[in-house]
């Protein structure tokens, strides 16, 4: 039989970014090996992120996005570093291939990992989990607004940050959410909201949800303001499946939930084009976290469990819950970080889970 050959884009960009996606691409390389010549994983490193910023003065190659398009995905460290500003480094690189490569839903499962505490008191059980799905291409992000008066002295300047929501937008990641509930045991679609204070946005992102979810009448359904969301996440978790929130809602969201199952290491995340027009991506939901960068000691299980979400993507769905059952193998084994209470280094941590993916 021929290998199937998948072609991936690795860019490890800043700080533990390199770090974590080491980790991952080792993981692939055991499952490649134990493939017996089934597939096999063609990846191409790319140097850009802050490094290459000053160097060149530019986040990312002129042609970069053309350099990616024709692989099958592309695999994301973390973007920053203390001597770029961060609206730079993060719109020069991360935002302008989500959105250059319409990678309009950004999935984000929160897991509660055998042997992590939760810092929720009452999250003792294993089968608490659930989906943050993020609008990825508009909403606060859109990257629409001004600064005028720059120059003036005093008190003058003046700067406007608009979000931008579309019926088009709204419609197709509700859809999604809807799509991906009726894939849960627990069918049910929360849409995270602000209507009562942005009258104009957030009441279209609304009806969008109610004409949505008439399509859907075997999943139930709620909208919640962020707020009440934020505190449902720490006092009701049992109650979410599939969160469905804008893109600022989500971001802030999506850290709570991974920080509630016990670290941000610990979260993965896809950036998905779900046409499949272009190269999606996969990127643990931390940053380059500088303050432990170079030690050794970053937790690599939330770029691994990106990995995972890789290989549902590429169609490889038995790897994906191998790699899923590896990563809570060795959290329930105790080898931890230090982030979740252990002393366990990377490539220790790495190591364990290469060697449960045999289990
Ligand atoms: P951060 O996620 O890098 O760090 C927040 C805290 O979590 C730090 O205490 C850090 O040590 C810890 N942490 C993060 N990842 C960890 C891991 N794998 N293992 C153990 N502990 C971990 O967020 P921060 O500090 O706000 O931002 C640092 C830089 O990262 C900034 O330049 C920011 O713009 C950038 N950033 C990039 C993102 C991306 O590329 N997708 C996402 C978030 C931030
Ligand atoms: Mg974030």
């Amino acid at each position: 039989t021929e290998t199937q050959t998948f072609r991936i884009a690795s860019i490890p960009a800043d700080g533990v970014g390199a770090e974590v996606v080491a980790a991952g691409h080792s993981v692939l390389d055991a499952l490649e090996s134990a493939s017996g010549g089934a597939y096999r994983f063609a990846w191409e490193e790319f140097p850009w992120g802050c490094g290459y910023y000053t160097k060149t003065g530019k986040m990312i190659a002129d042609d970069g996005p053309e350099q990616l398009e024709s692989f099958d995905a592309i695999y994301f460290g973390a973007v920053g570093w203390p001597t770029v500003p961060d609206h730079i480094s993060l719109w020069g690189l991360r935002l302008r291939l989500c959105q250059g490569f319409d990678q309009w839903a950004n999935v984000r499962p929160v897991n509660f990992l055998p042997g992590i505490t939760s810092p929720l008191r009452k999250a003792d059980s294993t089968d608490l989990d659930w989906v943050v799905v993020r609008e990825n291409s508009e909403g606060e992000y859109a990257g629409f607004g001004g600064r005028n008066f720059a120059g003036r002295d005093g008190r003058g300047q003046i700067a406007t940050q608009s979000a931008v929501f579309t019926e088009v937008g709204c419609d197709r990641i509700m859809r999604f959410a809807f799509e991906l509930a009726r894939t849960r045991a627990h069918k049910k679609v929360s849409s995270v909201t602000k209507s009562n204070a942005q009258q104009y946005g957030m009441v279209l992102w609304d009806e969008v949800f109610a004409d949505v979810s008439r399509d859907y009448p075997d999943v139930e359904t709620e909208s919640v303001l962020v707020d009440a969301m934020s505190a449902k996440f720490v006092l009701r978790p049992e109650d979410l499946s599939v969160v469905v929130a804008s893109n600022l809602n989500a971001d802030i969201l999506s850290d709570l939930g991974s920080a509630l199952a016990g670290s941000l290491g610990l979260a993965a995340s896809a950036n998905l084009n779900p046409e499949r027009r272009y190269p999606s991506m996969f990127e643990p939901v931390h940053g380059s976290a500088p303050d432990i960068a170079g030690q050794g000691i970053c937790n690599p299980i939330g770029a691994i469990g990106s990995a995972a979400l890789m290989l549902d993507h590429l169609g490889l769905h038995d790897e994906a819950k191998r790699v899923q059952r590896a990563i809570e193998a060795t959290c329930a084994q105790g080898v931890l970080t230090r982030d979740v209470g252990g002393d366990a280094s990377t490539e220790t941590v790495t190591g364990a889970v290469i060697d449960n993916l045999a289990g």
